[in-house]
């Protein structure tokens, strides 16, 4: 049985499809904070198998020990958290709380119950201002906001916990940009309010519930002037989390990328989602957001050499993907 905190959630649920498709049974325990119980319906629908879902906060350290021991848990993949950088900014001690005090928790209530295999989600946020390009698993570590430091501390809390216990069997995942949705359309992307990441915007602009795109920045040192990002898919970044659980069978540490290595810009985002919904995006070109770089692209050569991962969906699919989401679901899971 394979424990998945914060598995409601957009990455989360299509873990859920992953692990279960591979045969695997799944757990999750979520505490609904962004995220909706109707996704976990819908990922058993995808599947034709049922999970179990424990409504629980991770800083409650009984509720996993209790959970990790009825299950007999064998593995945990930790994506529960918060996540928005703005939010990190104004409420830095919430996103403390909920992401380092919750993994110390998580990590506790693994301990105790003799659980000792981690597949941690961080995020390639935490390399900071890029260096050199592409980025990879070398590249310095220096994140420009909180929400990054909560990842970062979290990774170096996770390697000096193996440095005191070399059973632990652990994988740290840096995320690029997940975007799109499964193929069916039943799982997806559903932000709170305004979205603040690039995909989520431009199709409720597609759908007519914004009437346009602002685009921070067209001054930056790209081809077309605008942000350059390692756009992954959803379903490719779900399965790195089976390759990599598949492959920690030795006690160990291992920080690995999961992206495509090829950059995207923001207008090229743009018209591919125009083509592919066959409807305008207008936009307007607005200032530079704060904190944002010119262009951020992983080197995922170490996932494909450890773990015989890479991605393969391409832009148009990751569009397609999410723009039939949108289309299905144009309030997302709300009244469902
Ligand atoms: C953001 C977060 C990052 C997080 C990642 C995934 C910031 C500074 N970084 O990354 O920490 O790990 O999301 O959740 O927020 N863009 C627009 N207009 C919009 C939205 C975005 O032009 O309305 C542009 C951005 O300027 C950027 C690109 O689109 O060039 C991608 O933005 P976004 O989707 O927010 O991702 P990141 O900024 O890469």
């Amino acid at each position: 049985m394979i424990l998945l905190t914060g598995g409601a959630g957009y990455i989360g649920s299509h873990v859920a499809v992953t692990l279960l498709d591979a045969g695997l049974d799944v757990i999750v325990v979520d505490n609904l904070t962004n995220s909706n119980q109707a996704s976990l319906e819908r990922v058993q629908a995808i599947c034709g198998r049922s999970l179990v879902f424990r409504h629980a906060d991770i800083r409650n350290e009984e509720a996993i020990y209790e959970v990790l021991c009825t299950y007999g848990v064998t593995a945990v993949i930790h994506l529960a958290g918060l996540k928005a950088v703005g939010d990190s900014a104004a409420q830095p001690m919430t996103y403390y709380e909920n992401n380092v005090v919750g993994t110390m928790r998580l990590v506790s209530a693994m301990t105790r119950a003799g659980v000792n295999t981690l597949v941690f989600s961080s995020s390639a946020t935490v390399y900071g201002m890029p260096a050199y390009l592409p980025l990879d698993e070398k590249h310095p570590v220096e994140p420009t906001n909180p929400y990054g430091r909560t990842k970062y501390f979290i990774e170096e809390m996770l390697r000096d916990l193996y440095a005191s216990d070399d059973d632990w069997r652990i994988g740290i995942l840096r995320y690029f940009n997940p975007v799109g949705a499964h193929e069916s359309g039943l799982i997806g992307e559903d932000p709170l309010g305004v979205p603040n990441n690039l995909l989520p915007f431009v199709a409720q602009v597609a759908i007519g519930k914004r009437e346009k795109l602002h685009i921070w920045g067209d001054d930056y040192d790209t081809l077309d002037g605008t942000g350059i990002r390692d756009f992954i898919h959803v379903v490719d970044l779900a399965s790195g989390h089976l390759s990599a659980l598949s492959h920690l069978k030795q006690p160990g540490v291992v920080t690995v990328n999961l992206g495509t290595g090829t950059g995207s810009s923001v207008l090229e985002v743009v018209r591919t989602f125009e083509a592919v919904s066959g409807r305008p995006v207008p936009y307007v070109i607005g200032d530079r957001r704060v904190g944002d770089v010119a262009t951020c692209y992983a080197d995922p050569t170490l996932a494909e050499r450890l773990w015989g991962w890479k991605s393969s969906r391409s832009l148009t699919q990751m569009c397609a993907d999410h723009w039939r989401w949108q289309m299905k679901n144009p309030n997302g899971y709300r009244g469902t």
